[in-house]
């Protein structure tokens, strides 16, 4: 195939069917999926609707197996290794409440962790009487003060109660809030090293970095090909090497389900995984165009490279017009394709963190056309900027000036 070099930018907005005015700024909470992709889901919904017998029984699975296939040589593992879920919060459930946890043992877990993982694993605390042992990071920090950081809580556990087995660890590969690249290779490794399950939440990698599982080696790694890939919603992996498959089970159990619990070396992962009872399977079938949709833009390089650049060019641009800062360590090592701008806002009025952060969307979905995620980290407010190939530094701009316009109103209320 020849590739013809596509302009990026407000030249492919109209790849996409986002309305005219407004300035989309915020990919990373549900993601944009492209016209072309649209439309070969509807022609999937057609073809299931005229013979769903036929399409659900025989059609969709040798095309969900060639999609996976192509996954997997994205992310570098095996075929058999990545199933389709629904969401990240379906894989990450169906992992943690799979794990056979006993009474007191311990889990880390982040401050950073996303607000319904984080509840996810109070679950865990709450039904399995697990610990769950808190790793507060405040950012900016250095990869190496992150490690240090998760070592030193390791090592600190491990003397308190040299009995009590850390069973599993759960971090991102890049957090949402505040967005930034978490080393999470080097923290599987570390885990590896301890005798801990490591589980990775991926839910903003896909598509935003480069992955090589194999290379990685998470024991479980979750991934949204909904947010940064441009599948449609409702389309997520999760990785399973070989080794762990046989103690996960879906959070929905099928007709596949075996317990695995004597003997290890069986296994019905994919099997459990396929069917979570009757859903629209279309997205999935989608990824392949999705990916079809990235290879035309140029592929991945490509599509990282210009969307690392623009959102590190547009926060600074943002942070220049607020007179405040990005979220960003020494070696550069935090934003990928997703800004942390710290907001001008003093909340003089006193308001509670629930009302401003309804307060952010609202006047800047219905004011000003635009929206970013607000978010309170280490006692400041900040707004993450989402960078995609429909967006220019003229967005940026855009969203400056509303920002500071909410912050002055926010500021000014009484
Ligand atoms: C880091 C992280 N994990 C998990 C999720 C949940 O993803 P989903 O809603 O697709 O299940 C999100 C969603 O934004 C996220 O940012």
């Amino acid at each position: 195939m020849t590739l013809t070099k596509r302009k990026f930018g407000h030249a492919l907005r109209h790849e996409f069917l986002l309305e005219d005015g407004y300035v989309p700024m915020n990919h990373g909470s549900y993601g944009v999926c492209p016209r072309s992709v649209q439309a070969v889901r509807h022609e999937w919904q057609l073809k299931a609707e005229q013979n769903p017998d036929r399409f659900l029984k025989f059609t969709l699975w040798p095309e969900l197996d060639k999609i996976r296939e192509r996954l997997s040589r994205l992310v570098h593992c095996d075929r058999d290794e990545l199933v389709f879920v629904v969401n990240a919060s379906f894989g990450i459930n169906s992992v943690v409440r799979s794990l056979s946890l006993k009474q007191a043992e311990k889990v880390l877990v982040f401050n950073t962790l996303y607000n319904a993982v984080d509840r996810t694993m109070a679950y865990l605390k709450d039904t399995r009487n697990v610990q769950l042992v808190m790793i507060e990071l405040a950012y900016p920090m250095t990869d190496q003060q992150v490690y240090d950081t998760v070592k030193s809580t390791i090592d600190r556990e491990h003397a308190k109660d040299p009995d009590v087995p850390i069973r599993m660890a759960m971090f991102d590969a890049v957090s949402s809030v505040p967005a930034v690249r978490f080393p999470f290779e080097r923290v599987i490794q570390l885990c590896r090293e301890h005798n801990i399950l490591s589980v990775v939440d991926g839910a903003h990698a896909l598509g935003q970095i480069p992955l090589d599982l194999h290379q990685a080696d998470p024991d479980f790694f979750i991934g949204n090909c909904h947010k940064w890939l441009f599948a449609p919603r409702g389309a997520a992996i999760l990785y399973v090497p070989k080794r762990n498959q046989a103690l996960v089970h879906p959070s929905v159990i099928n007709v596949s389900y075996q317990d695995h619990s004597v003997d290890q070396s069986s296994s019905t992962f994919c099997d459990e995984f396929a069917w979570p009872g009757t859903i629209d399977f279309t997205n999935f079938v989608c990824v392949n165009a999705a990916l079809d949709f990235r290879e035309s833009l140029g592929g991945e390089e490509a599509i990282h490279a210009y969307c690392n650049k623009l959102a590190r060019q547009g926060g600074e641009l943002v942070a220049k017009k607020w007179g405040t800062h990005m979220i960003e360590n020494e070696e550069e090592t935090l934003t990928v394709a997703m800004a942390n701008v710290q907001l001008p806002f003093e909340n003089k009025a006193g308001l509670s963190d629930a009302i401003i952060t309804r307060s952010f969307f609202h006047k800047l979905i219905f004011d000003h056309h635009t929206t970013g995620q607000p978010f309170k980290h280490n006692g400041h407010w900040y707004l993450r900027l989402s960078a995609q190939v429909y967006n220019e530094l003229a967005d940026f701009e855009h969203l400056a000036d509303a920002g500071l316009q909410v912050c002055k109103e926010l500021d000014n209320q009484q």
